[in-house]
């Protein structure tokens, strides 16, 4: 087998023998296959698709390129939440505690941020102190006692994937169906969970906007998961507006600790709720009760105890940017469109996301949407806070912006979040 002759059959349209994808991903994995030939492989792919048996074995090889953790010793059900990227979604941080509550351990391996979607991991060091690299024996130490981990995957889990994420980036092959399935479900798969839920975002500030593409995302990895003994399930959720009331590192923080304290938008706790409840149910919990968890603060001790625990100081202020600038409604109405995409740019832009791979992010950058979708507006009410601690940030942040949110003479609907169900 050659690199030349996998490229050639996949760019002819033909399908990938299970010999031709081991050998492919091994070689590349060691270095043996070059960059720019994995490149030409993976638009092959992107502009060829992969047949369900190629999708399996490019999944299983990604898994074999690394090590596999064993979560047995935790000793209790393993649940993992993963979400295909959006604008807002903090979704993780009040989720991995109050599931928690209920004595199921979350191992979140989670990542950075990645173009105009926000990163966990980034979030979470907002707060002084916190620490996301963990070994595995620390991981399932925190894992047995508090019973949530949010914190970095090792080099050594799924390294193809990070070898190849990172070329997608930068070759524009990221929406690829294929790629994208096998690209979450063998870290998921290799993190050991009993059951994994997946949160697919469709619209405009998730990698898939339409619904249909969105839900053959998510029947695929479905259908990965089950392939390799785990449950998993998906809820297909709208990403069309922002979630919630902030974009940005810190200022996500400020608003999950909300949710935590049973307050915060209503979406991001409607949200965090139905994965919660799907979490439990994987875990042979359908009777727990989520939303009384947040209410009553067992959600809140959980989160304390995770940060501490990873050395975050959960008592400290956040950074705030230097900086802010409103936008206000140019007329009396109501806030008719929030695109969560161009919020998402806008944020990175003003500094809460990278321009380029290892770069610092700033930790008080971002956005504040003071009114969303369907709320009243004032003529010169402010609907947008900016923040940054760089100020010529700014122009480039309204550019993002100008003619992607709007207001309207009459109340329009904010539109259900979670779309449909794939089991
Ligand atoms: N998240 C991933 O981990 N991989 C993708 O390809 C897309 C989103």
């Amino acid at each position: 087998i050659t690199a030349v002759d996998v490229i050639r059959t996949k760019r002819d349209g033909g399908e990938l023998s299970s010999a031709q994808i081991d050998w492919v991903i091994d070689a590349y994995t060691k270095g043996d296959v070059a960059d720019e030939q994995m490149s030409a492989l993976a638009m092959a792919i992107f502009l060829n698709g992969a047949k369900p048996r190629e999708i399996a074995d490019w999944t299983a090889a990604m898994i074999r390129s690394g090590i596999t953790l064993d979560l047995a010793a935790v000793g209790k059900p393993c649940v993992d939440k993963h979400s295909t990227g959006g604008v807002g979604d903090k979704i993780t941080l009040p989720l991995a505690p109050l599931v928690a509550v209920f004595d199921v351990a979350v191992p979140q391996l989670s990542g950075r941020g990645l173009g105009h979607t926000g990163g966990t991991l980034d979030k979470l060091e907002s707060i002084p102190g916190f620490q996301v690299d963990m070994s595995e024996a620390q991981v399932i130490e925190q894992l047995k006692e508090i019973g949530a981990v949010i914190c970095a995957a090792t080099g050594d889990l799924a390294p193809a994937d990070k070898k190849l994420y990172a070329l997608r980036d930068i070759t524009s092959t990221v929406e690829s169906i294929p790629l994208i399935a096998s690209s979450i479900m063998c870290k998921k798969i290799a993190e050991g969970a009993d059951a994994i839920v997946l949160d697919v975002k469709v619209g405009s500030g998730a990698f898939m906007k339409d619904f249909a593409k969105a839900r053959e995302l998510a029947e695929t990895m479905v259908r990965l998961g089950a392939d390799h003994g785990t449950d998993t399930r998906a809820l297909l959720t709208d990403m069309s507006v922002p979630l919630g009331r902030t974009a940005g590192n810190a200022l996500e923080v400020r608003e999950s600790v909300e949710v935590l304290a049973g307050g915060g938008p209503a979406d991001v706790v409607e949200l965090t709720v139905a994965l919660a409840k799907e979490m439990l149910a994987a875990a042979g919990k359908p009777d727990a009760d989520p939303a009384a968890a947040l209410k009553d603060g067992r959600a809140m001790d959980k989160w304390r105890k995770m940060i501490s625990a990873q050395g975050g100081e959960v008592d400290a202020p956040l950074p705030i940017a230097r900086e802010t600038e409103e936008l206000t409604a140019g007329s009396d109405g109501y806030v008719a469109d929030m695109d969560a995409y161009a919020v998402g740019v806008a944020a990175w832009r003003l500094g809460a996301g990278r321009e380029r791979q290892g770069q610092p992010v700033q930790f008080g950058a971002g956005i504040e949407i003071l009114k969303t979708v369907g709320e009243p507006v004032k003529a010169g009410e402010p609907v947008l806070r900016l923040h940054t601690d760089t100020p010529d940030r700014f122009a480039a942040a309204k550019d993002a912006l100008a003619g992607r949110w709007s207001v309207g003479s009459r109340p329009a609907d904010r539109g259900p979040i979670i779309l449909d169900r794939v089991t």
